[in-house]
C-alpha cells in the first residue's frame, strides 16, 4: 500500500466527466447523435461495443472508453478462442482510450469477482489503456457506519489491486470510482449520497493510493457542481444522466 501521495497528484488537474451510457441507447444513430452533442474536452464517452467505432468517429474533443474487457490477455496475443469476448488490444486499436473496470453492474449481474477484475487492471494496462476501476458498497453495509463502508472499499481496493501493488508506475494510468451501490439511480430504495459521505471516501481512498478518485451514483444538473467542488473528488461518472442531454451539458457546465 502507497502511504504518501503522487508529487503529480499535487498538481491541479483538470476534473473529468465520464458518461457511462451503460446497455444504451438501442440505435447506433441515437448513440452517435447523443456522443456528438456531449463532445467535449475533459468527457469520456463509453457506449456499448457495437457503437464504439461510430461514436469515435464523431468525437472531436472527448475521449472514448469501453465499459468493460476481457480477461483474455494482449500478451497472449490478445485473439484465438474465447467465444464473445472482446480483448484489450482489439479495444485499443479501435482507438478506446479508457475502460471501466470492476463496475457494480458487472460484479452483480455477471459474477465478476475481484479476481477477474484484477486481472483486467492487468490486461488493460498491458494493452496502454487507462483503467476506471469502480468501487463501492451496498446499503447493508452503509446501513452500519462509514467506518465498515471505508473498509469494505478498502478491501476491494486491496484485491483489485493485488496484481500491480508493487507496480508503483501502474498507478498513474488508474482511476478509481467510487459508486455507493446505494445512490445508484436505478437502484431500489435508493439514497442521496452527502457531499460529505462522497468527499470522506474520496479522501479515504486517496490517503491509500495515488489516484485520481471519481465519485458517481445518481449524479444529475442539481448535484454535480457541490460535488465537483469537493477537494478530492477529480471528476464524475454519470450514468442514466449521461443519456439525458440537456442534463448532461448542465452537469459538464459546471467545468
Ligand atoms: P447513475 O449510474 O448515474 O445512473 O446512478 C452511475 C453508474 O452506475 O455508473
Amino acid at each position: 500500500m502507497f502511504l504518501c501521495r503522487n508529487d503529480t497528484m499535487k498538481r491541479k488537474m483538470k476534473k473529468i466527466i465520464i458518461a457511462n451510457y451503460k446497455m444504451n441507447p438501442q440505435t447506433e444513430r441515437e448513440a452517435v447523435k447523443l456522443a456528438h452533442a456531449e463532445d467535449r474536452e475533459g468527457v469520456i464517452i463509453a457506449p456499448p461495443f457495437p457503437f464504439l467505432i461510430p461514436v469515435k468517429k464523431a468525437l472531436k474533443k472527448a475521449m472514448l472508453g469501453a465499459q468493460d474487457v476481457s480477461t483474455v490477455s494482449p500478451l497472449a496475443g490478445g485473439w484465438g478462442a474465447y467465444t464473445g469476448a472482446v480483448s484489450a488490444s482489439m479495444l485499443k486499436k479501435m482507438g478506446v482510450q479508457y475502460v471501466i473496470v470492476g463496475h457494480s453492474e458487472r460484479r452483480g449481474f455477471f459474477n465478476e469477482t475481484d479476481v477477474m477484475i484484477a486481472k483486467k487492471i492487468v490486461i488493460a494496462l498491458e494493452a496502454k489503456l487507462k483503467v476506471i476501476l469502480c468501487v463501492g458498497e451496498n446499503a447493508d453495509v452503509r446501513a452500519q457506519g462509514i467506518t465498515p463502508a471505508k473498509a469494505f472499499v478498502a478491501e476491494q481496493l486491496q484485491k483489485d489491486f493485488s496484481e500491480i501493488i508493487n507496480n508503483k508506475s501502474a498507478f498513474k494510468n488508474i482511476i478509481v470510482a467510487y459508486e455507493p451501490i446505494w445512490a445508484i439511480s436505478t437502484t431500489l430504495y435508493r439514497k442521496d449520497v452527502t457531499l460529505e459521505d462522497a468527499e470522506t471516501m474520496a479522501e479515504y481512498i486517496k490517503e491509500q493510493y495515488p489516484v485520481r478518485v471519481l465519485y458517481g451514483g445518481s449524479v444529475n444538473a442539481r448535484n454535480a457542481s457541490g460535488l465537483l467542488a469537493q477537494k478530492n473528488i477529480d471528476g464524475l461518472l454519470v450514468g442514466g444522466m449521461s443519456l439525458k442531454l440537456k442534463e448532461f451539458k448542465k452537469i459538464i457546465s459546471n467545468f
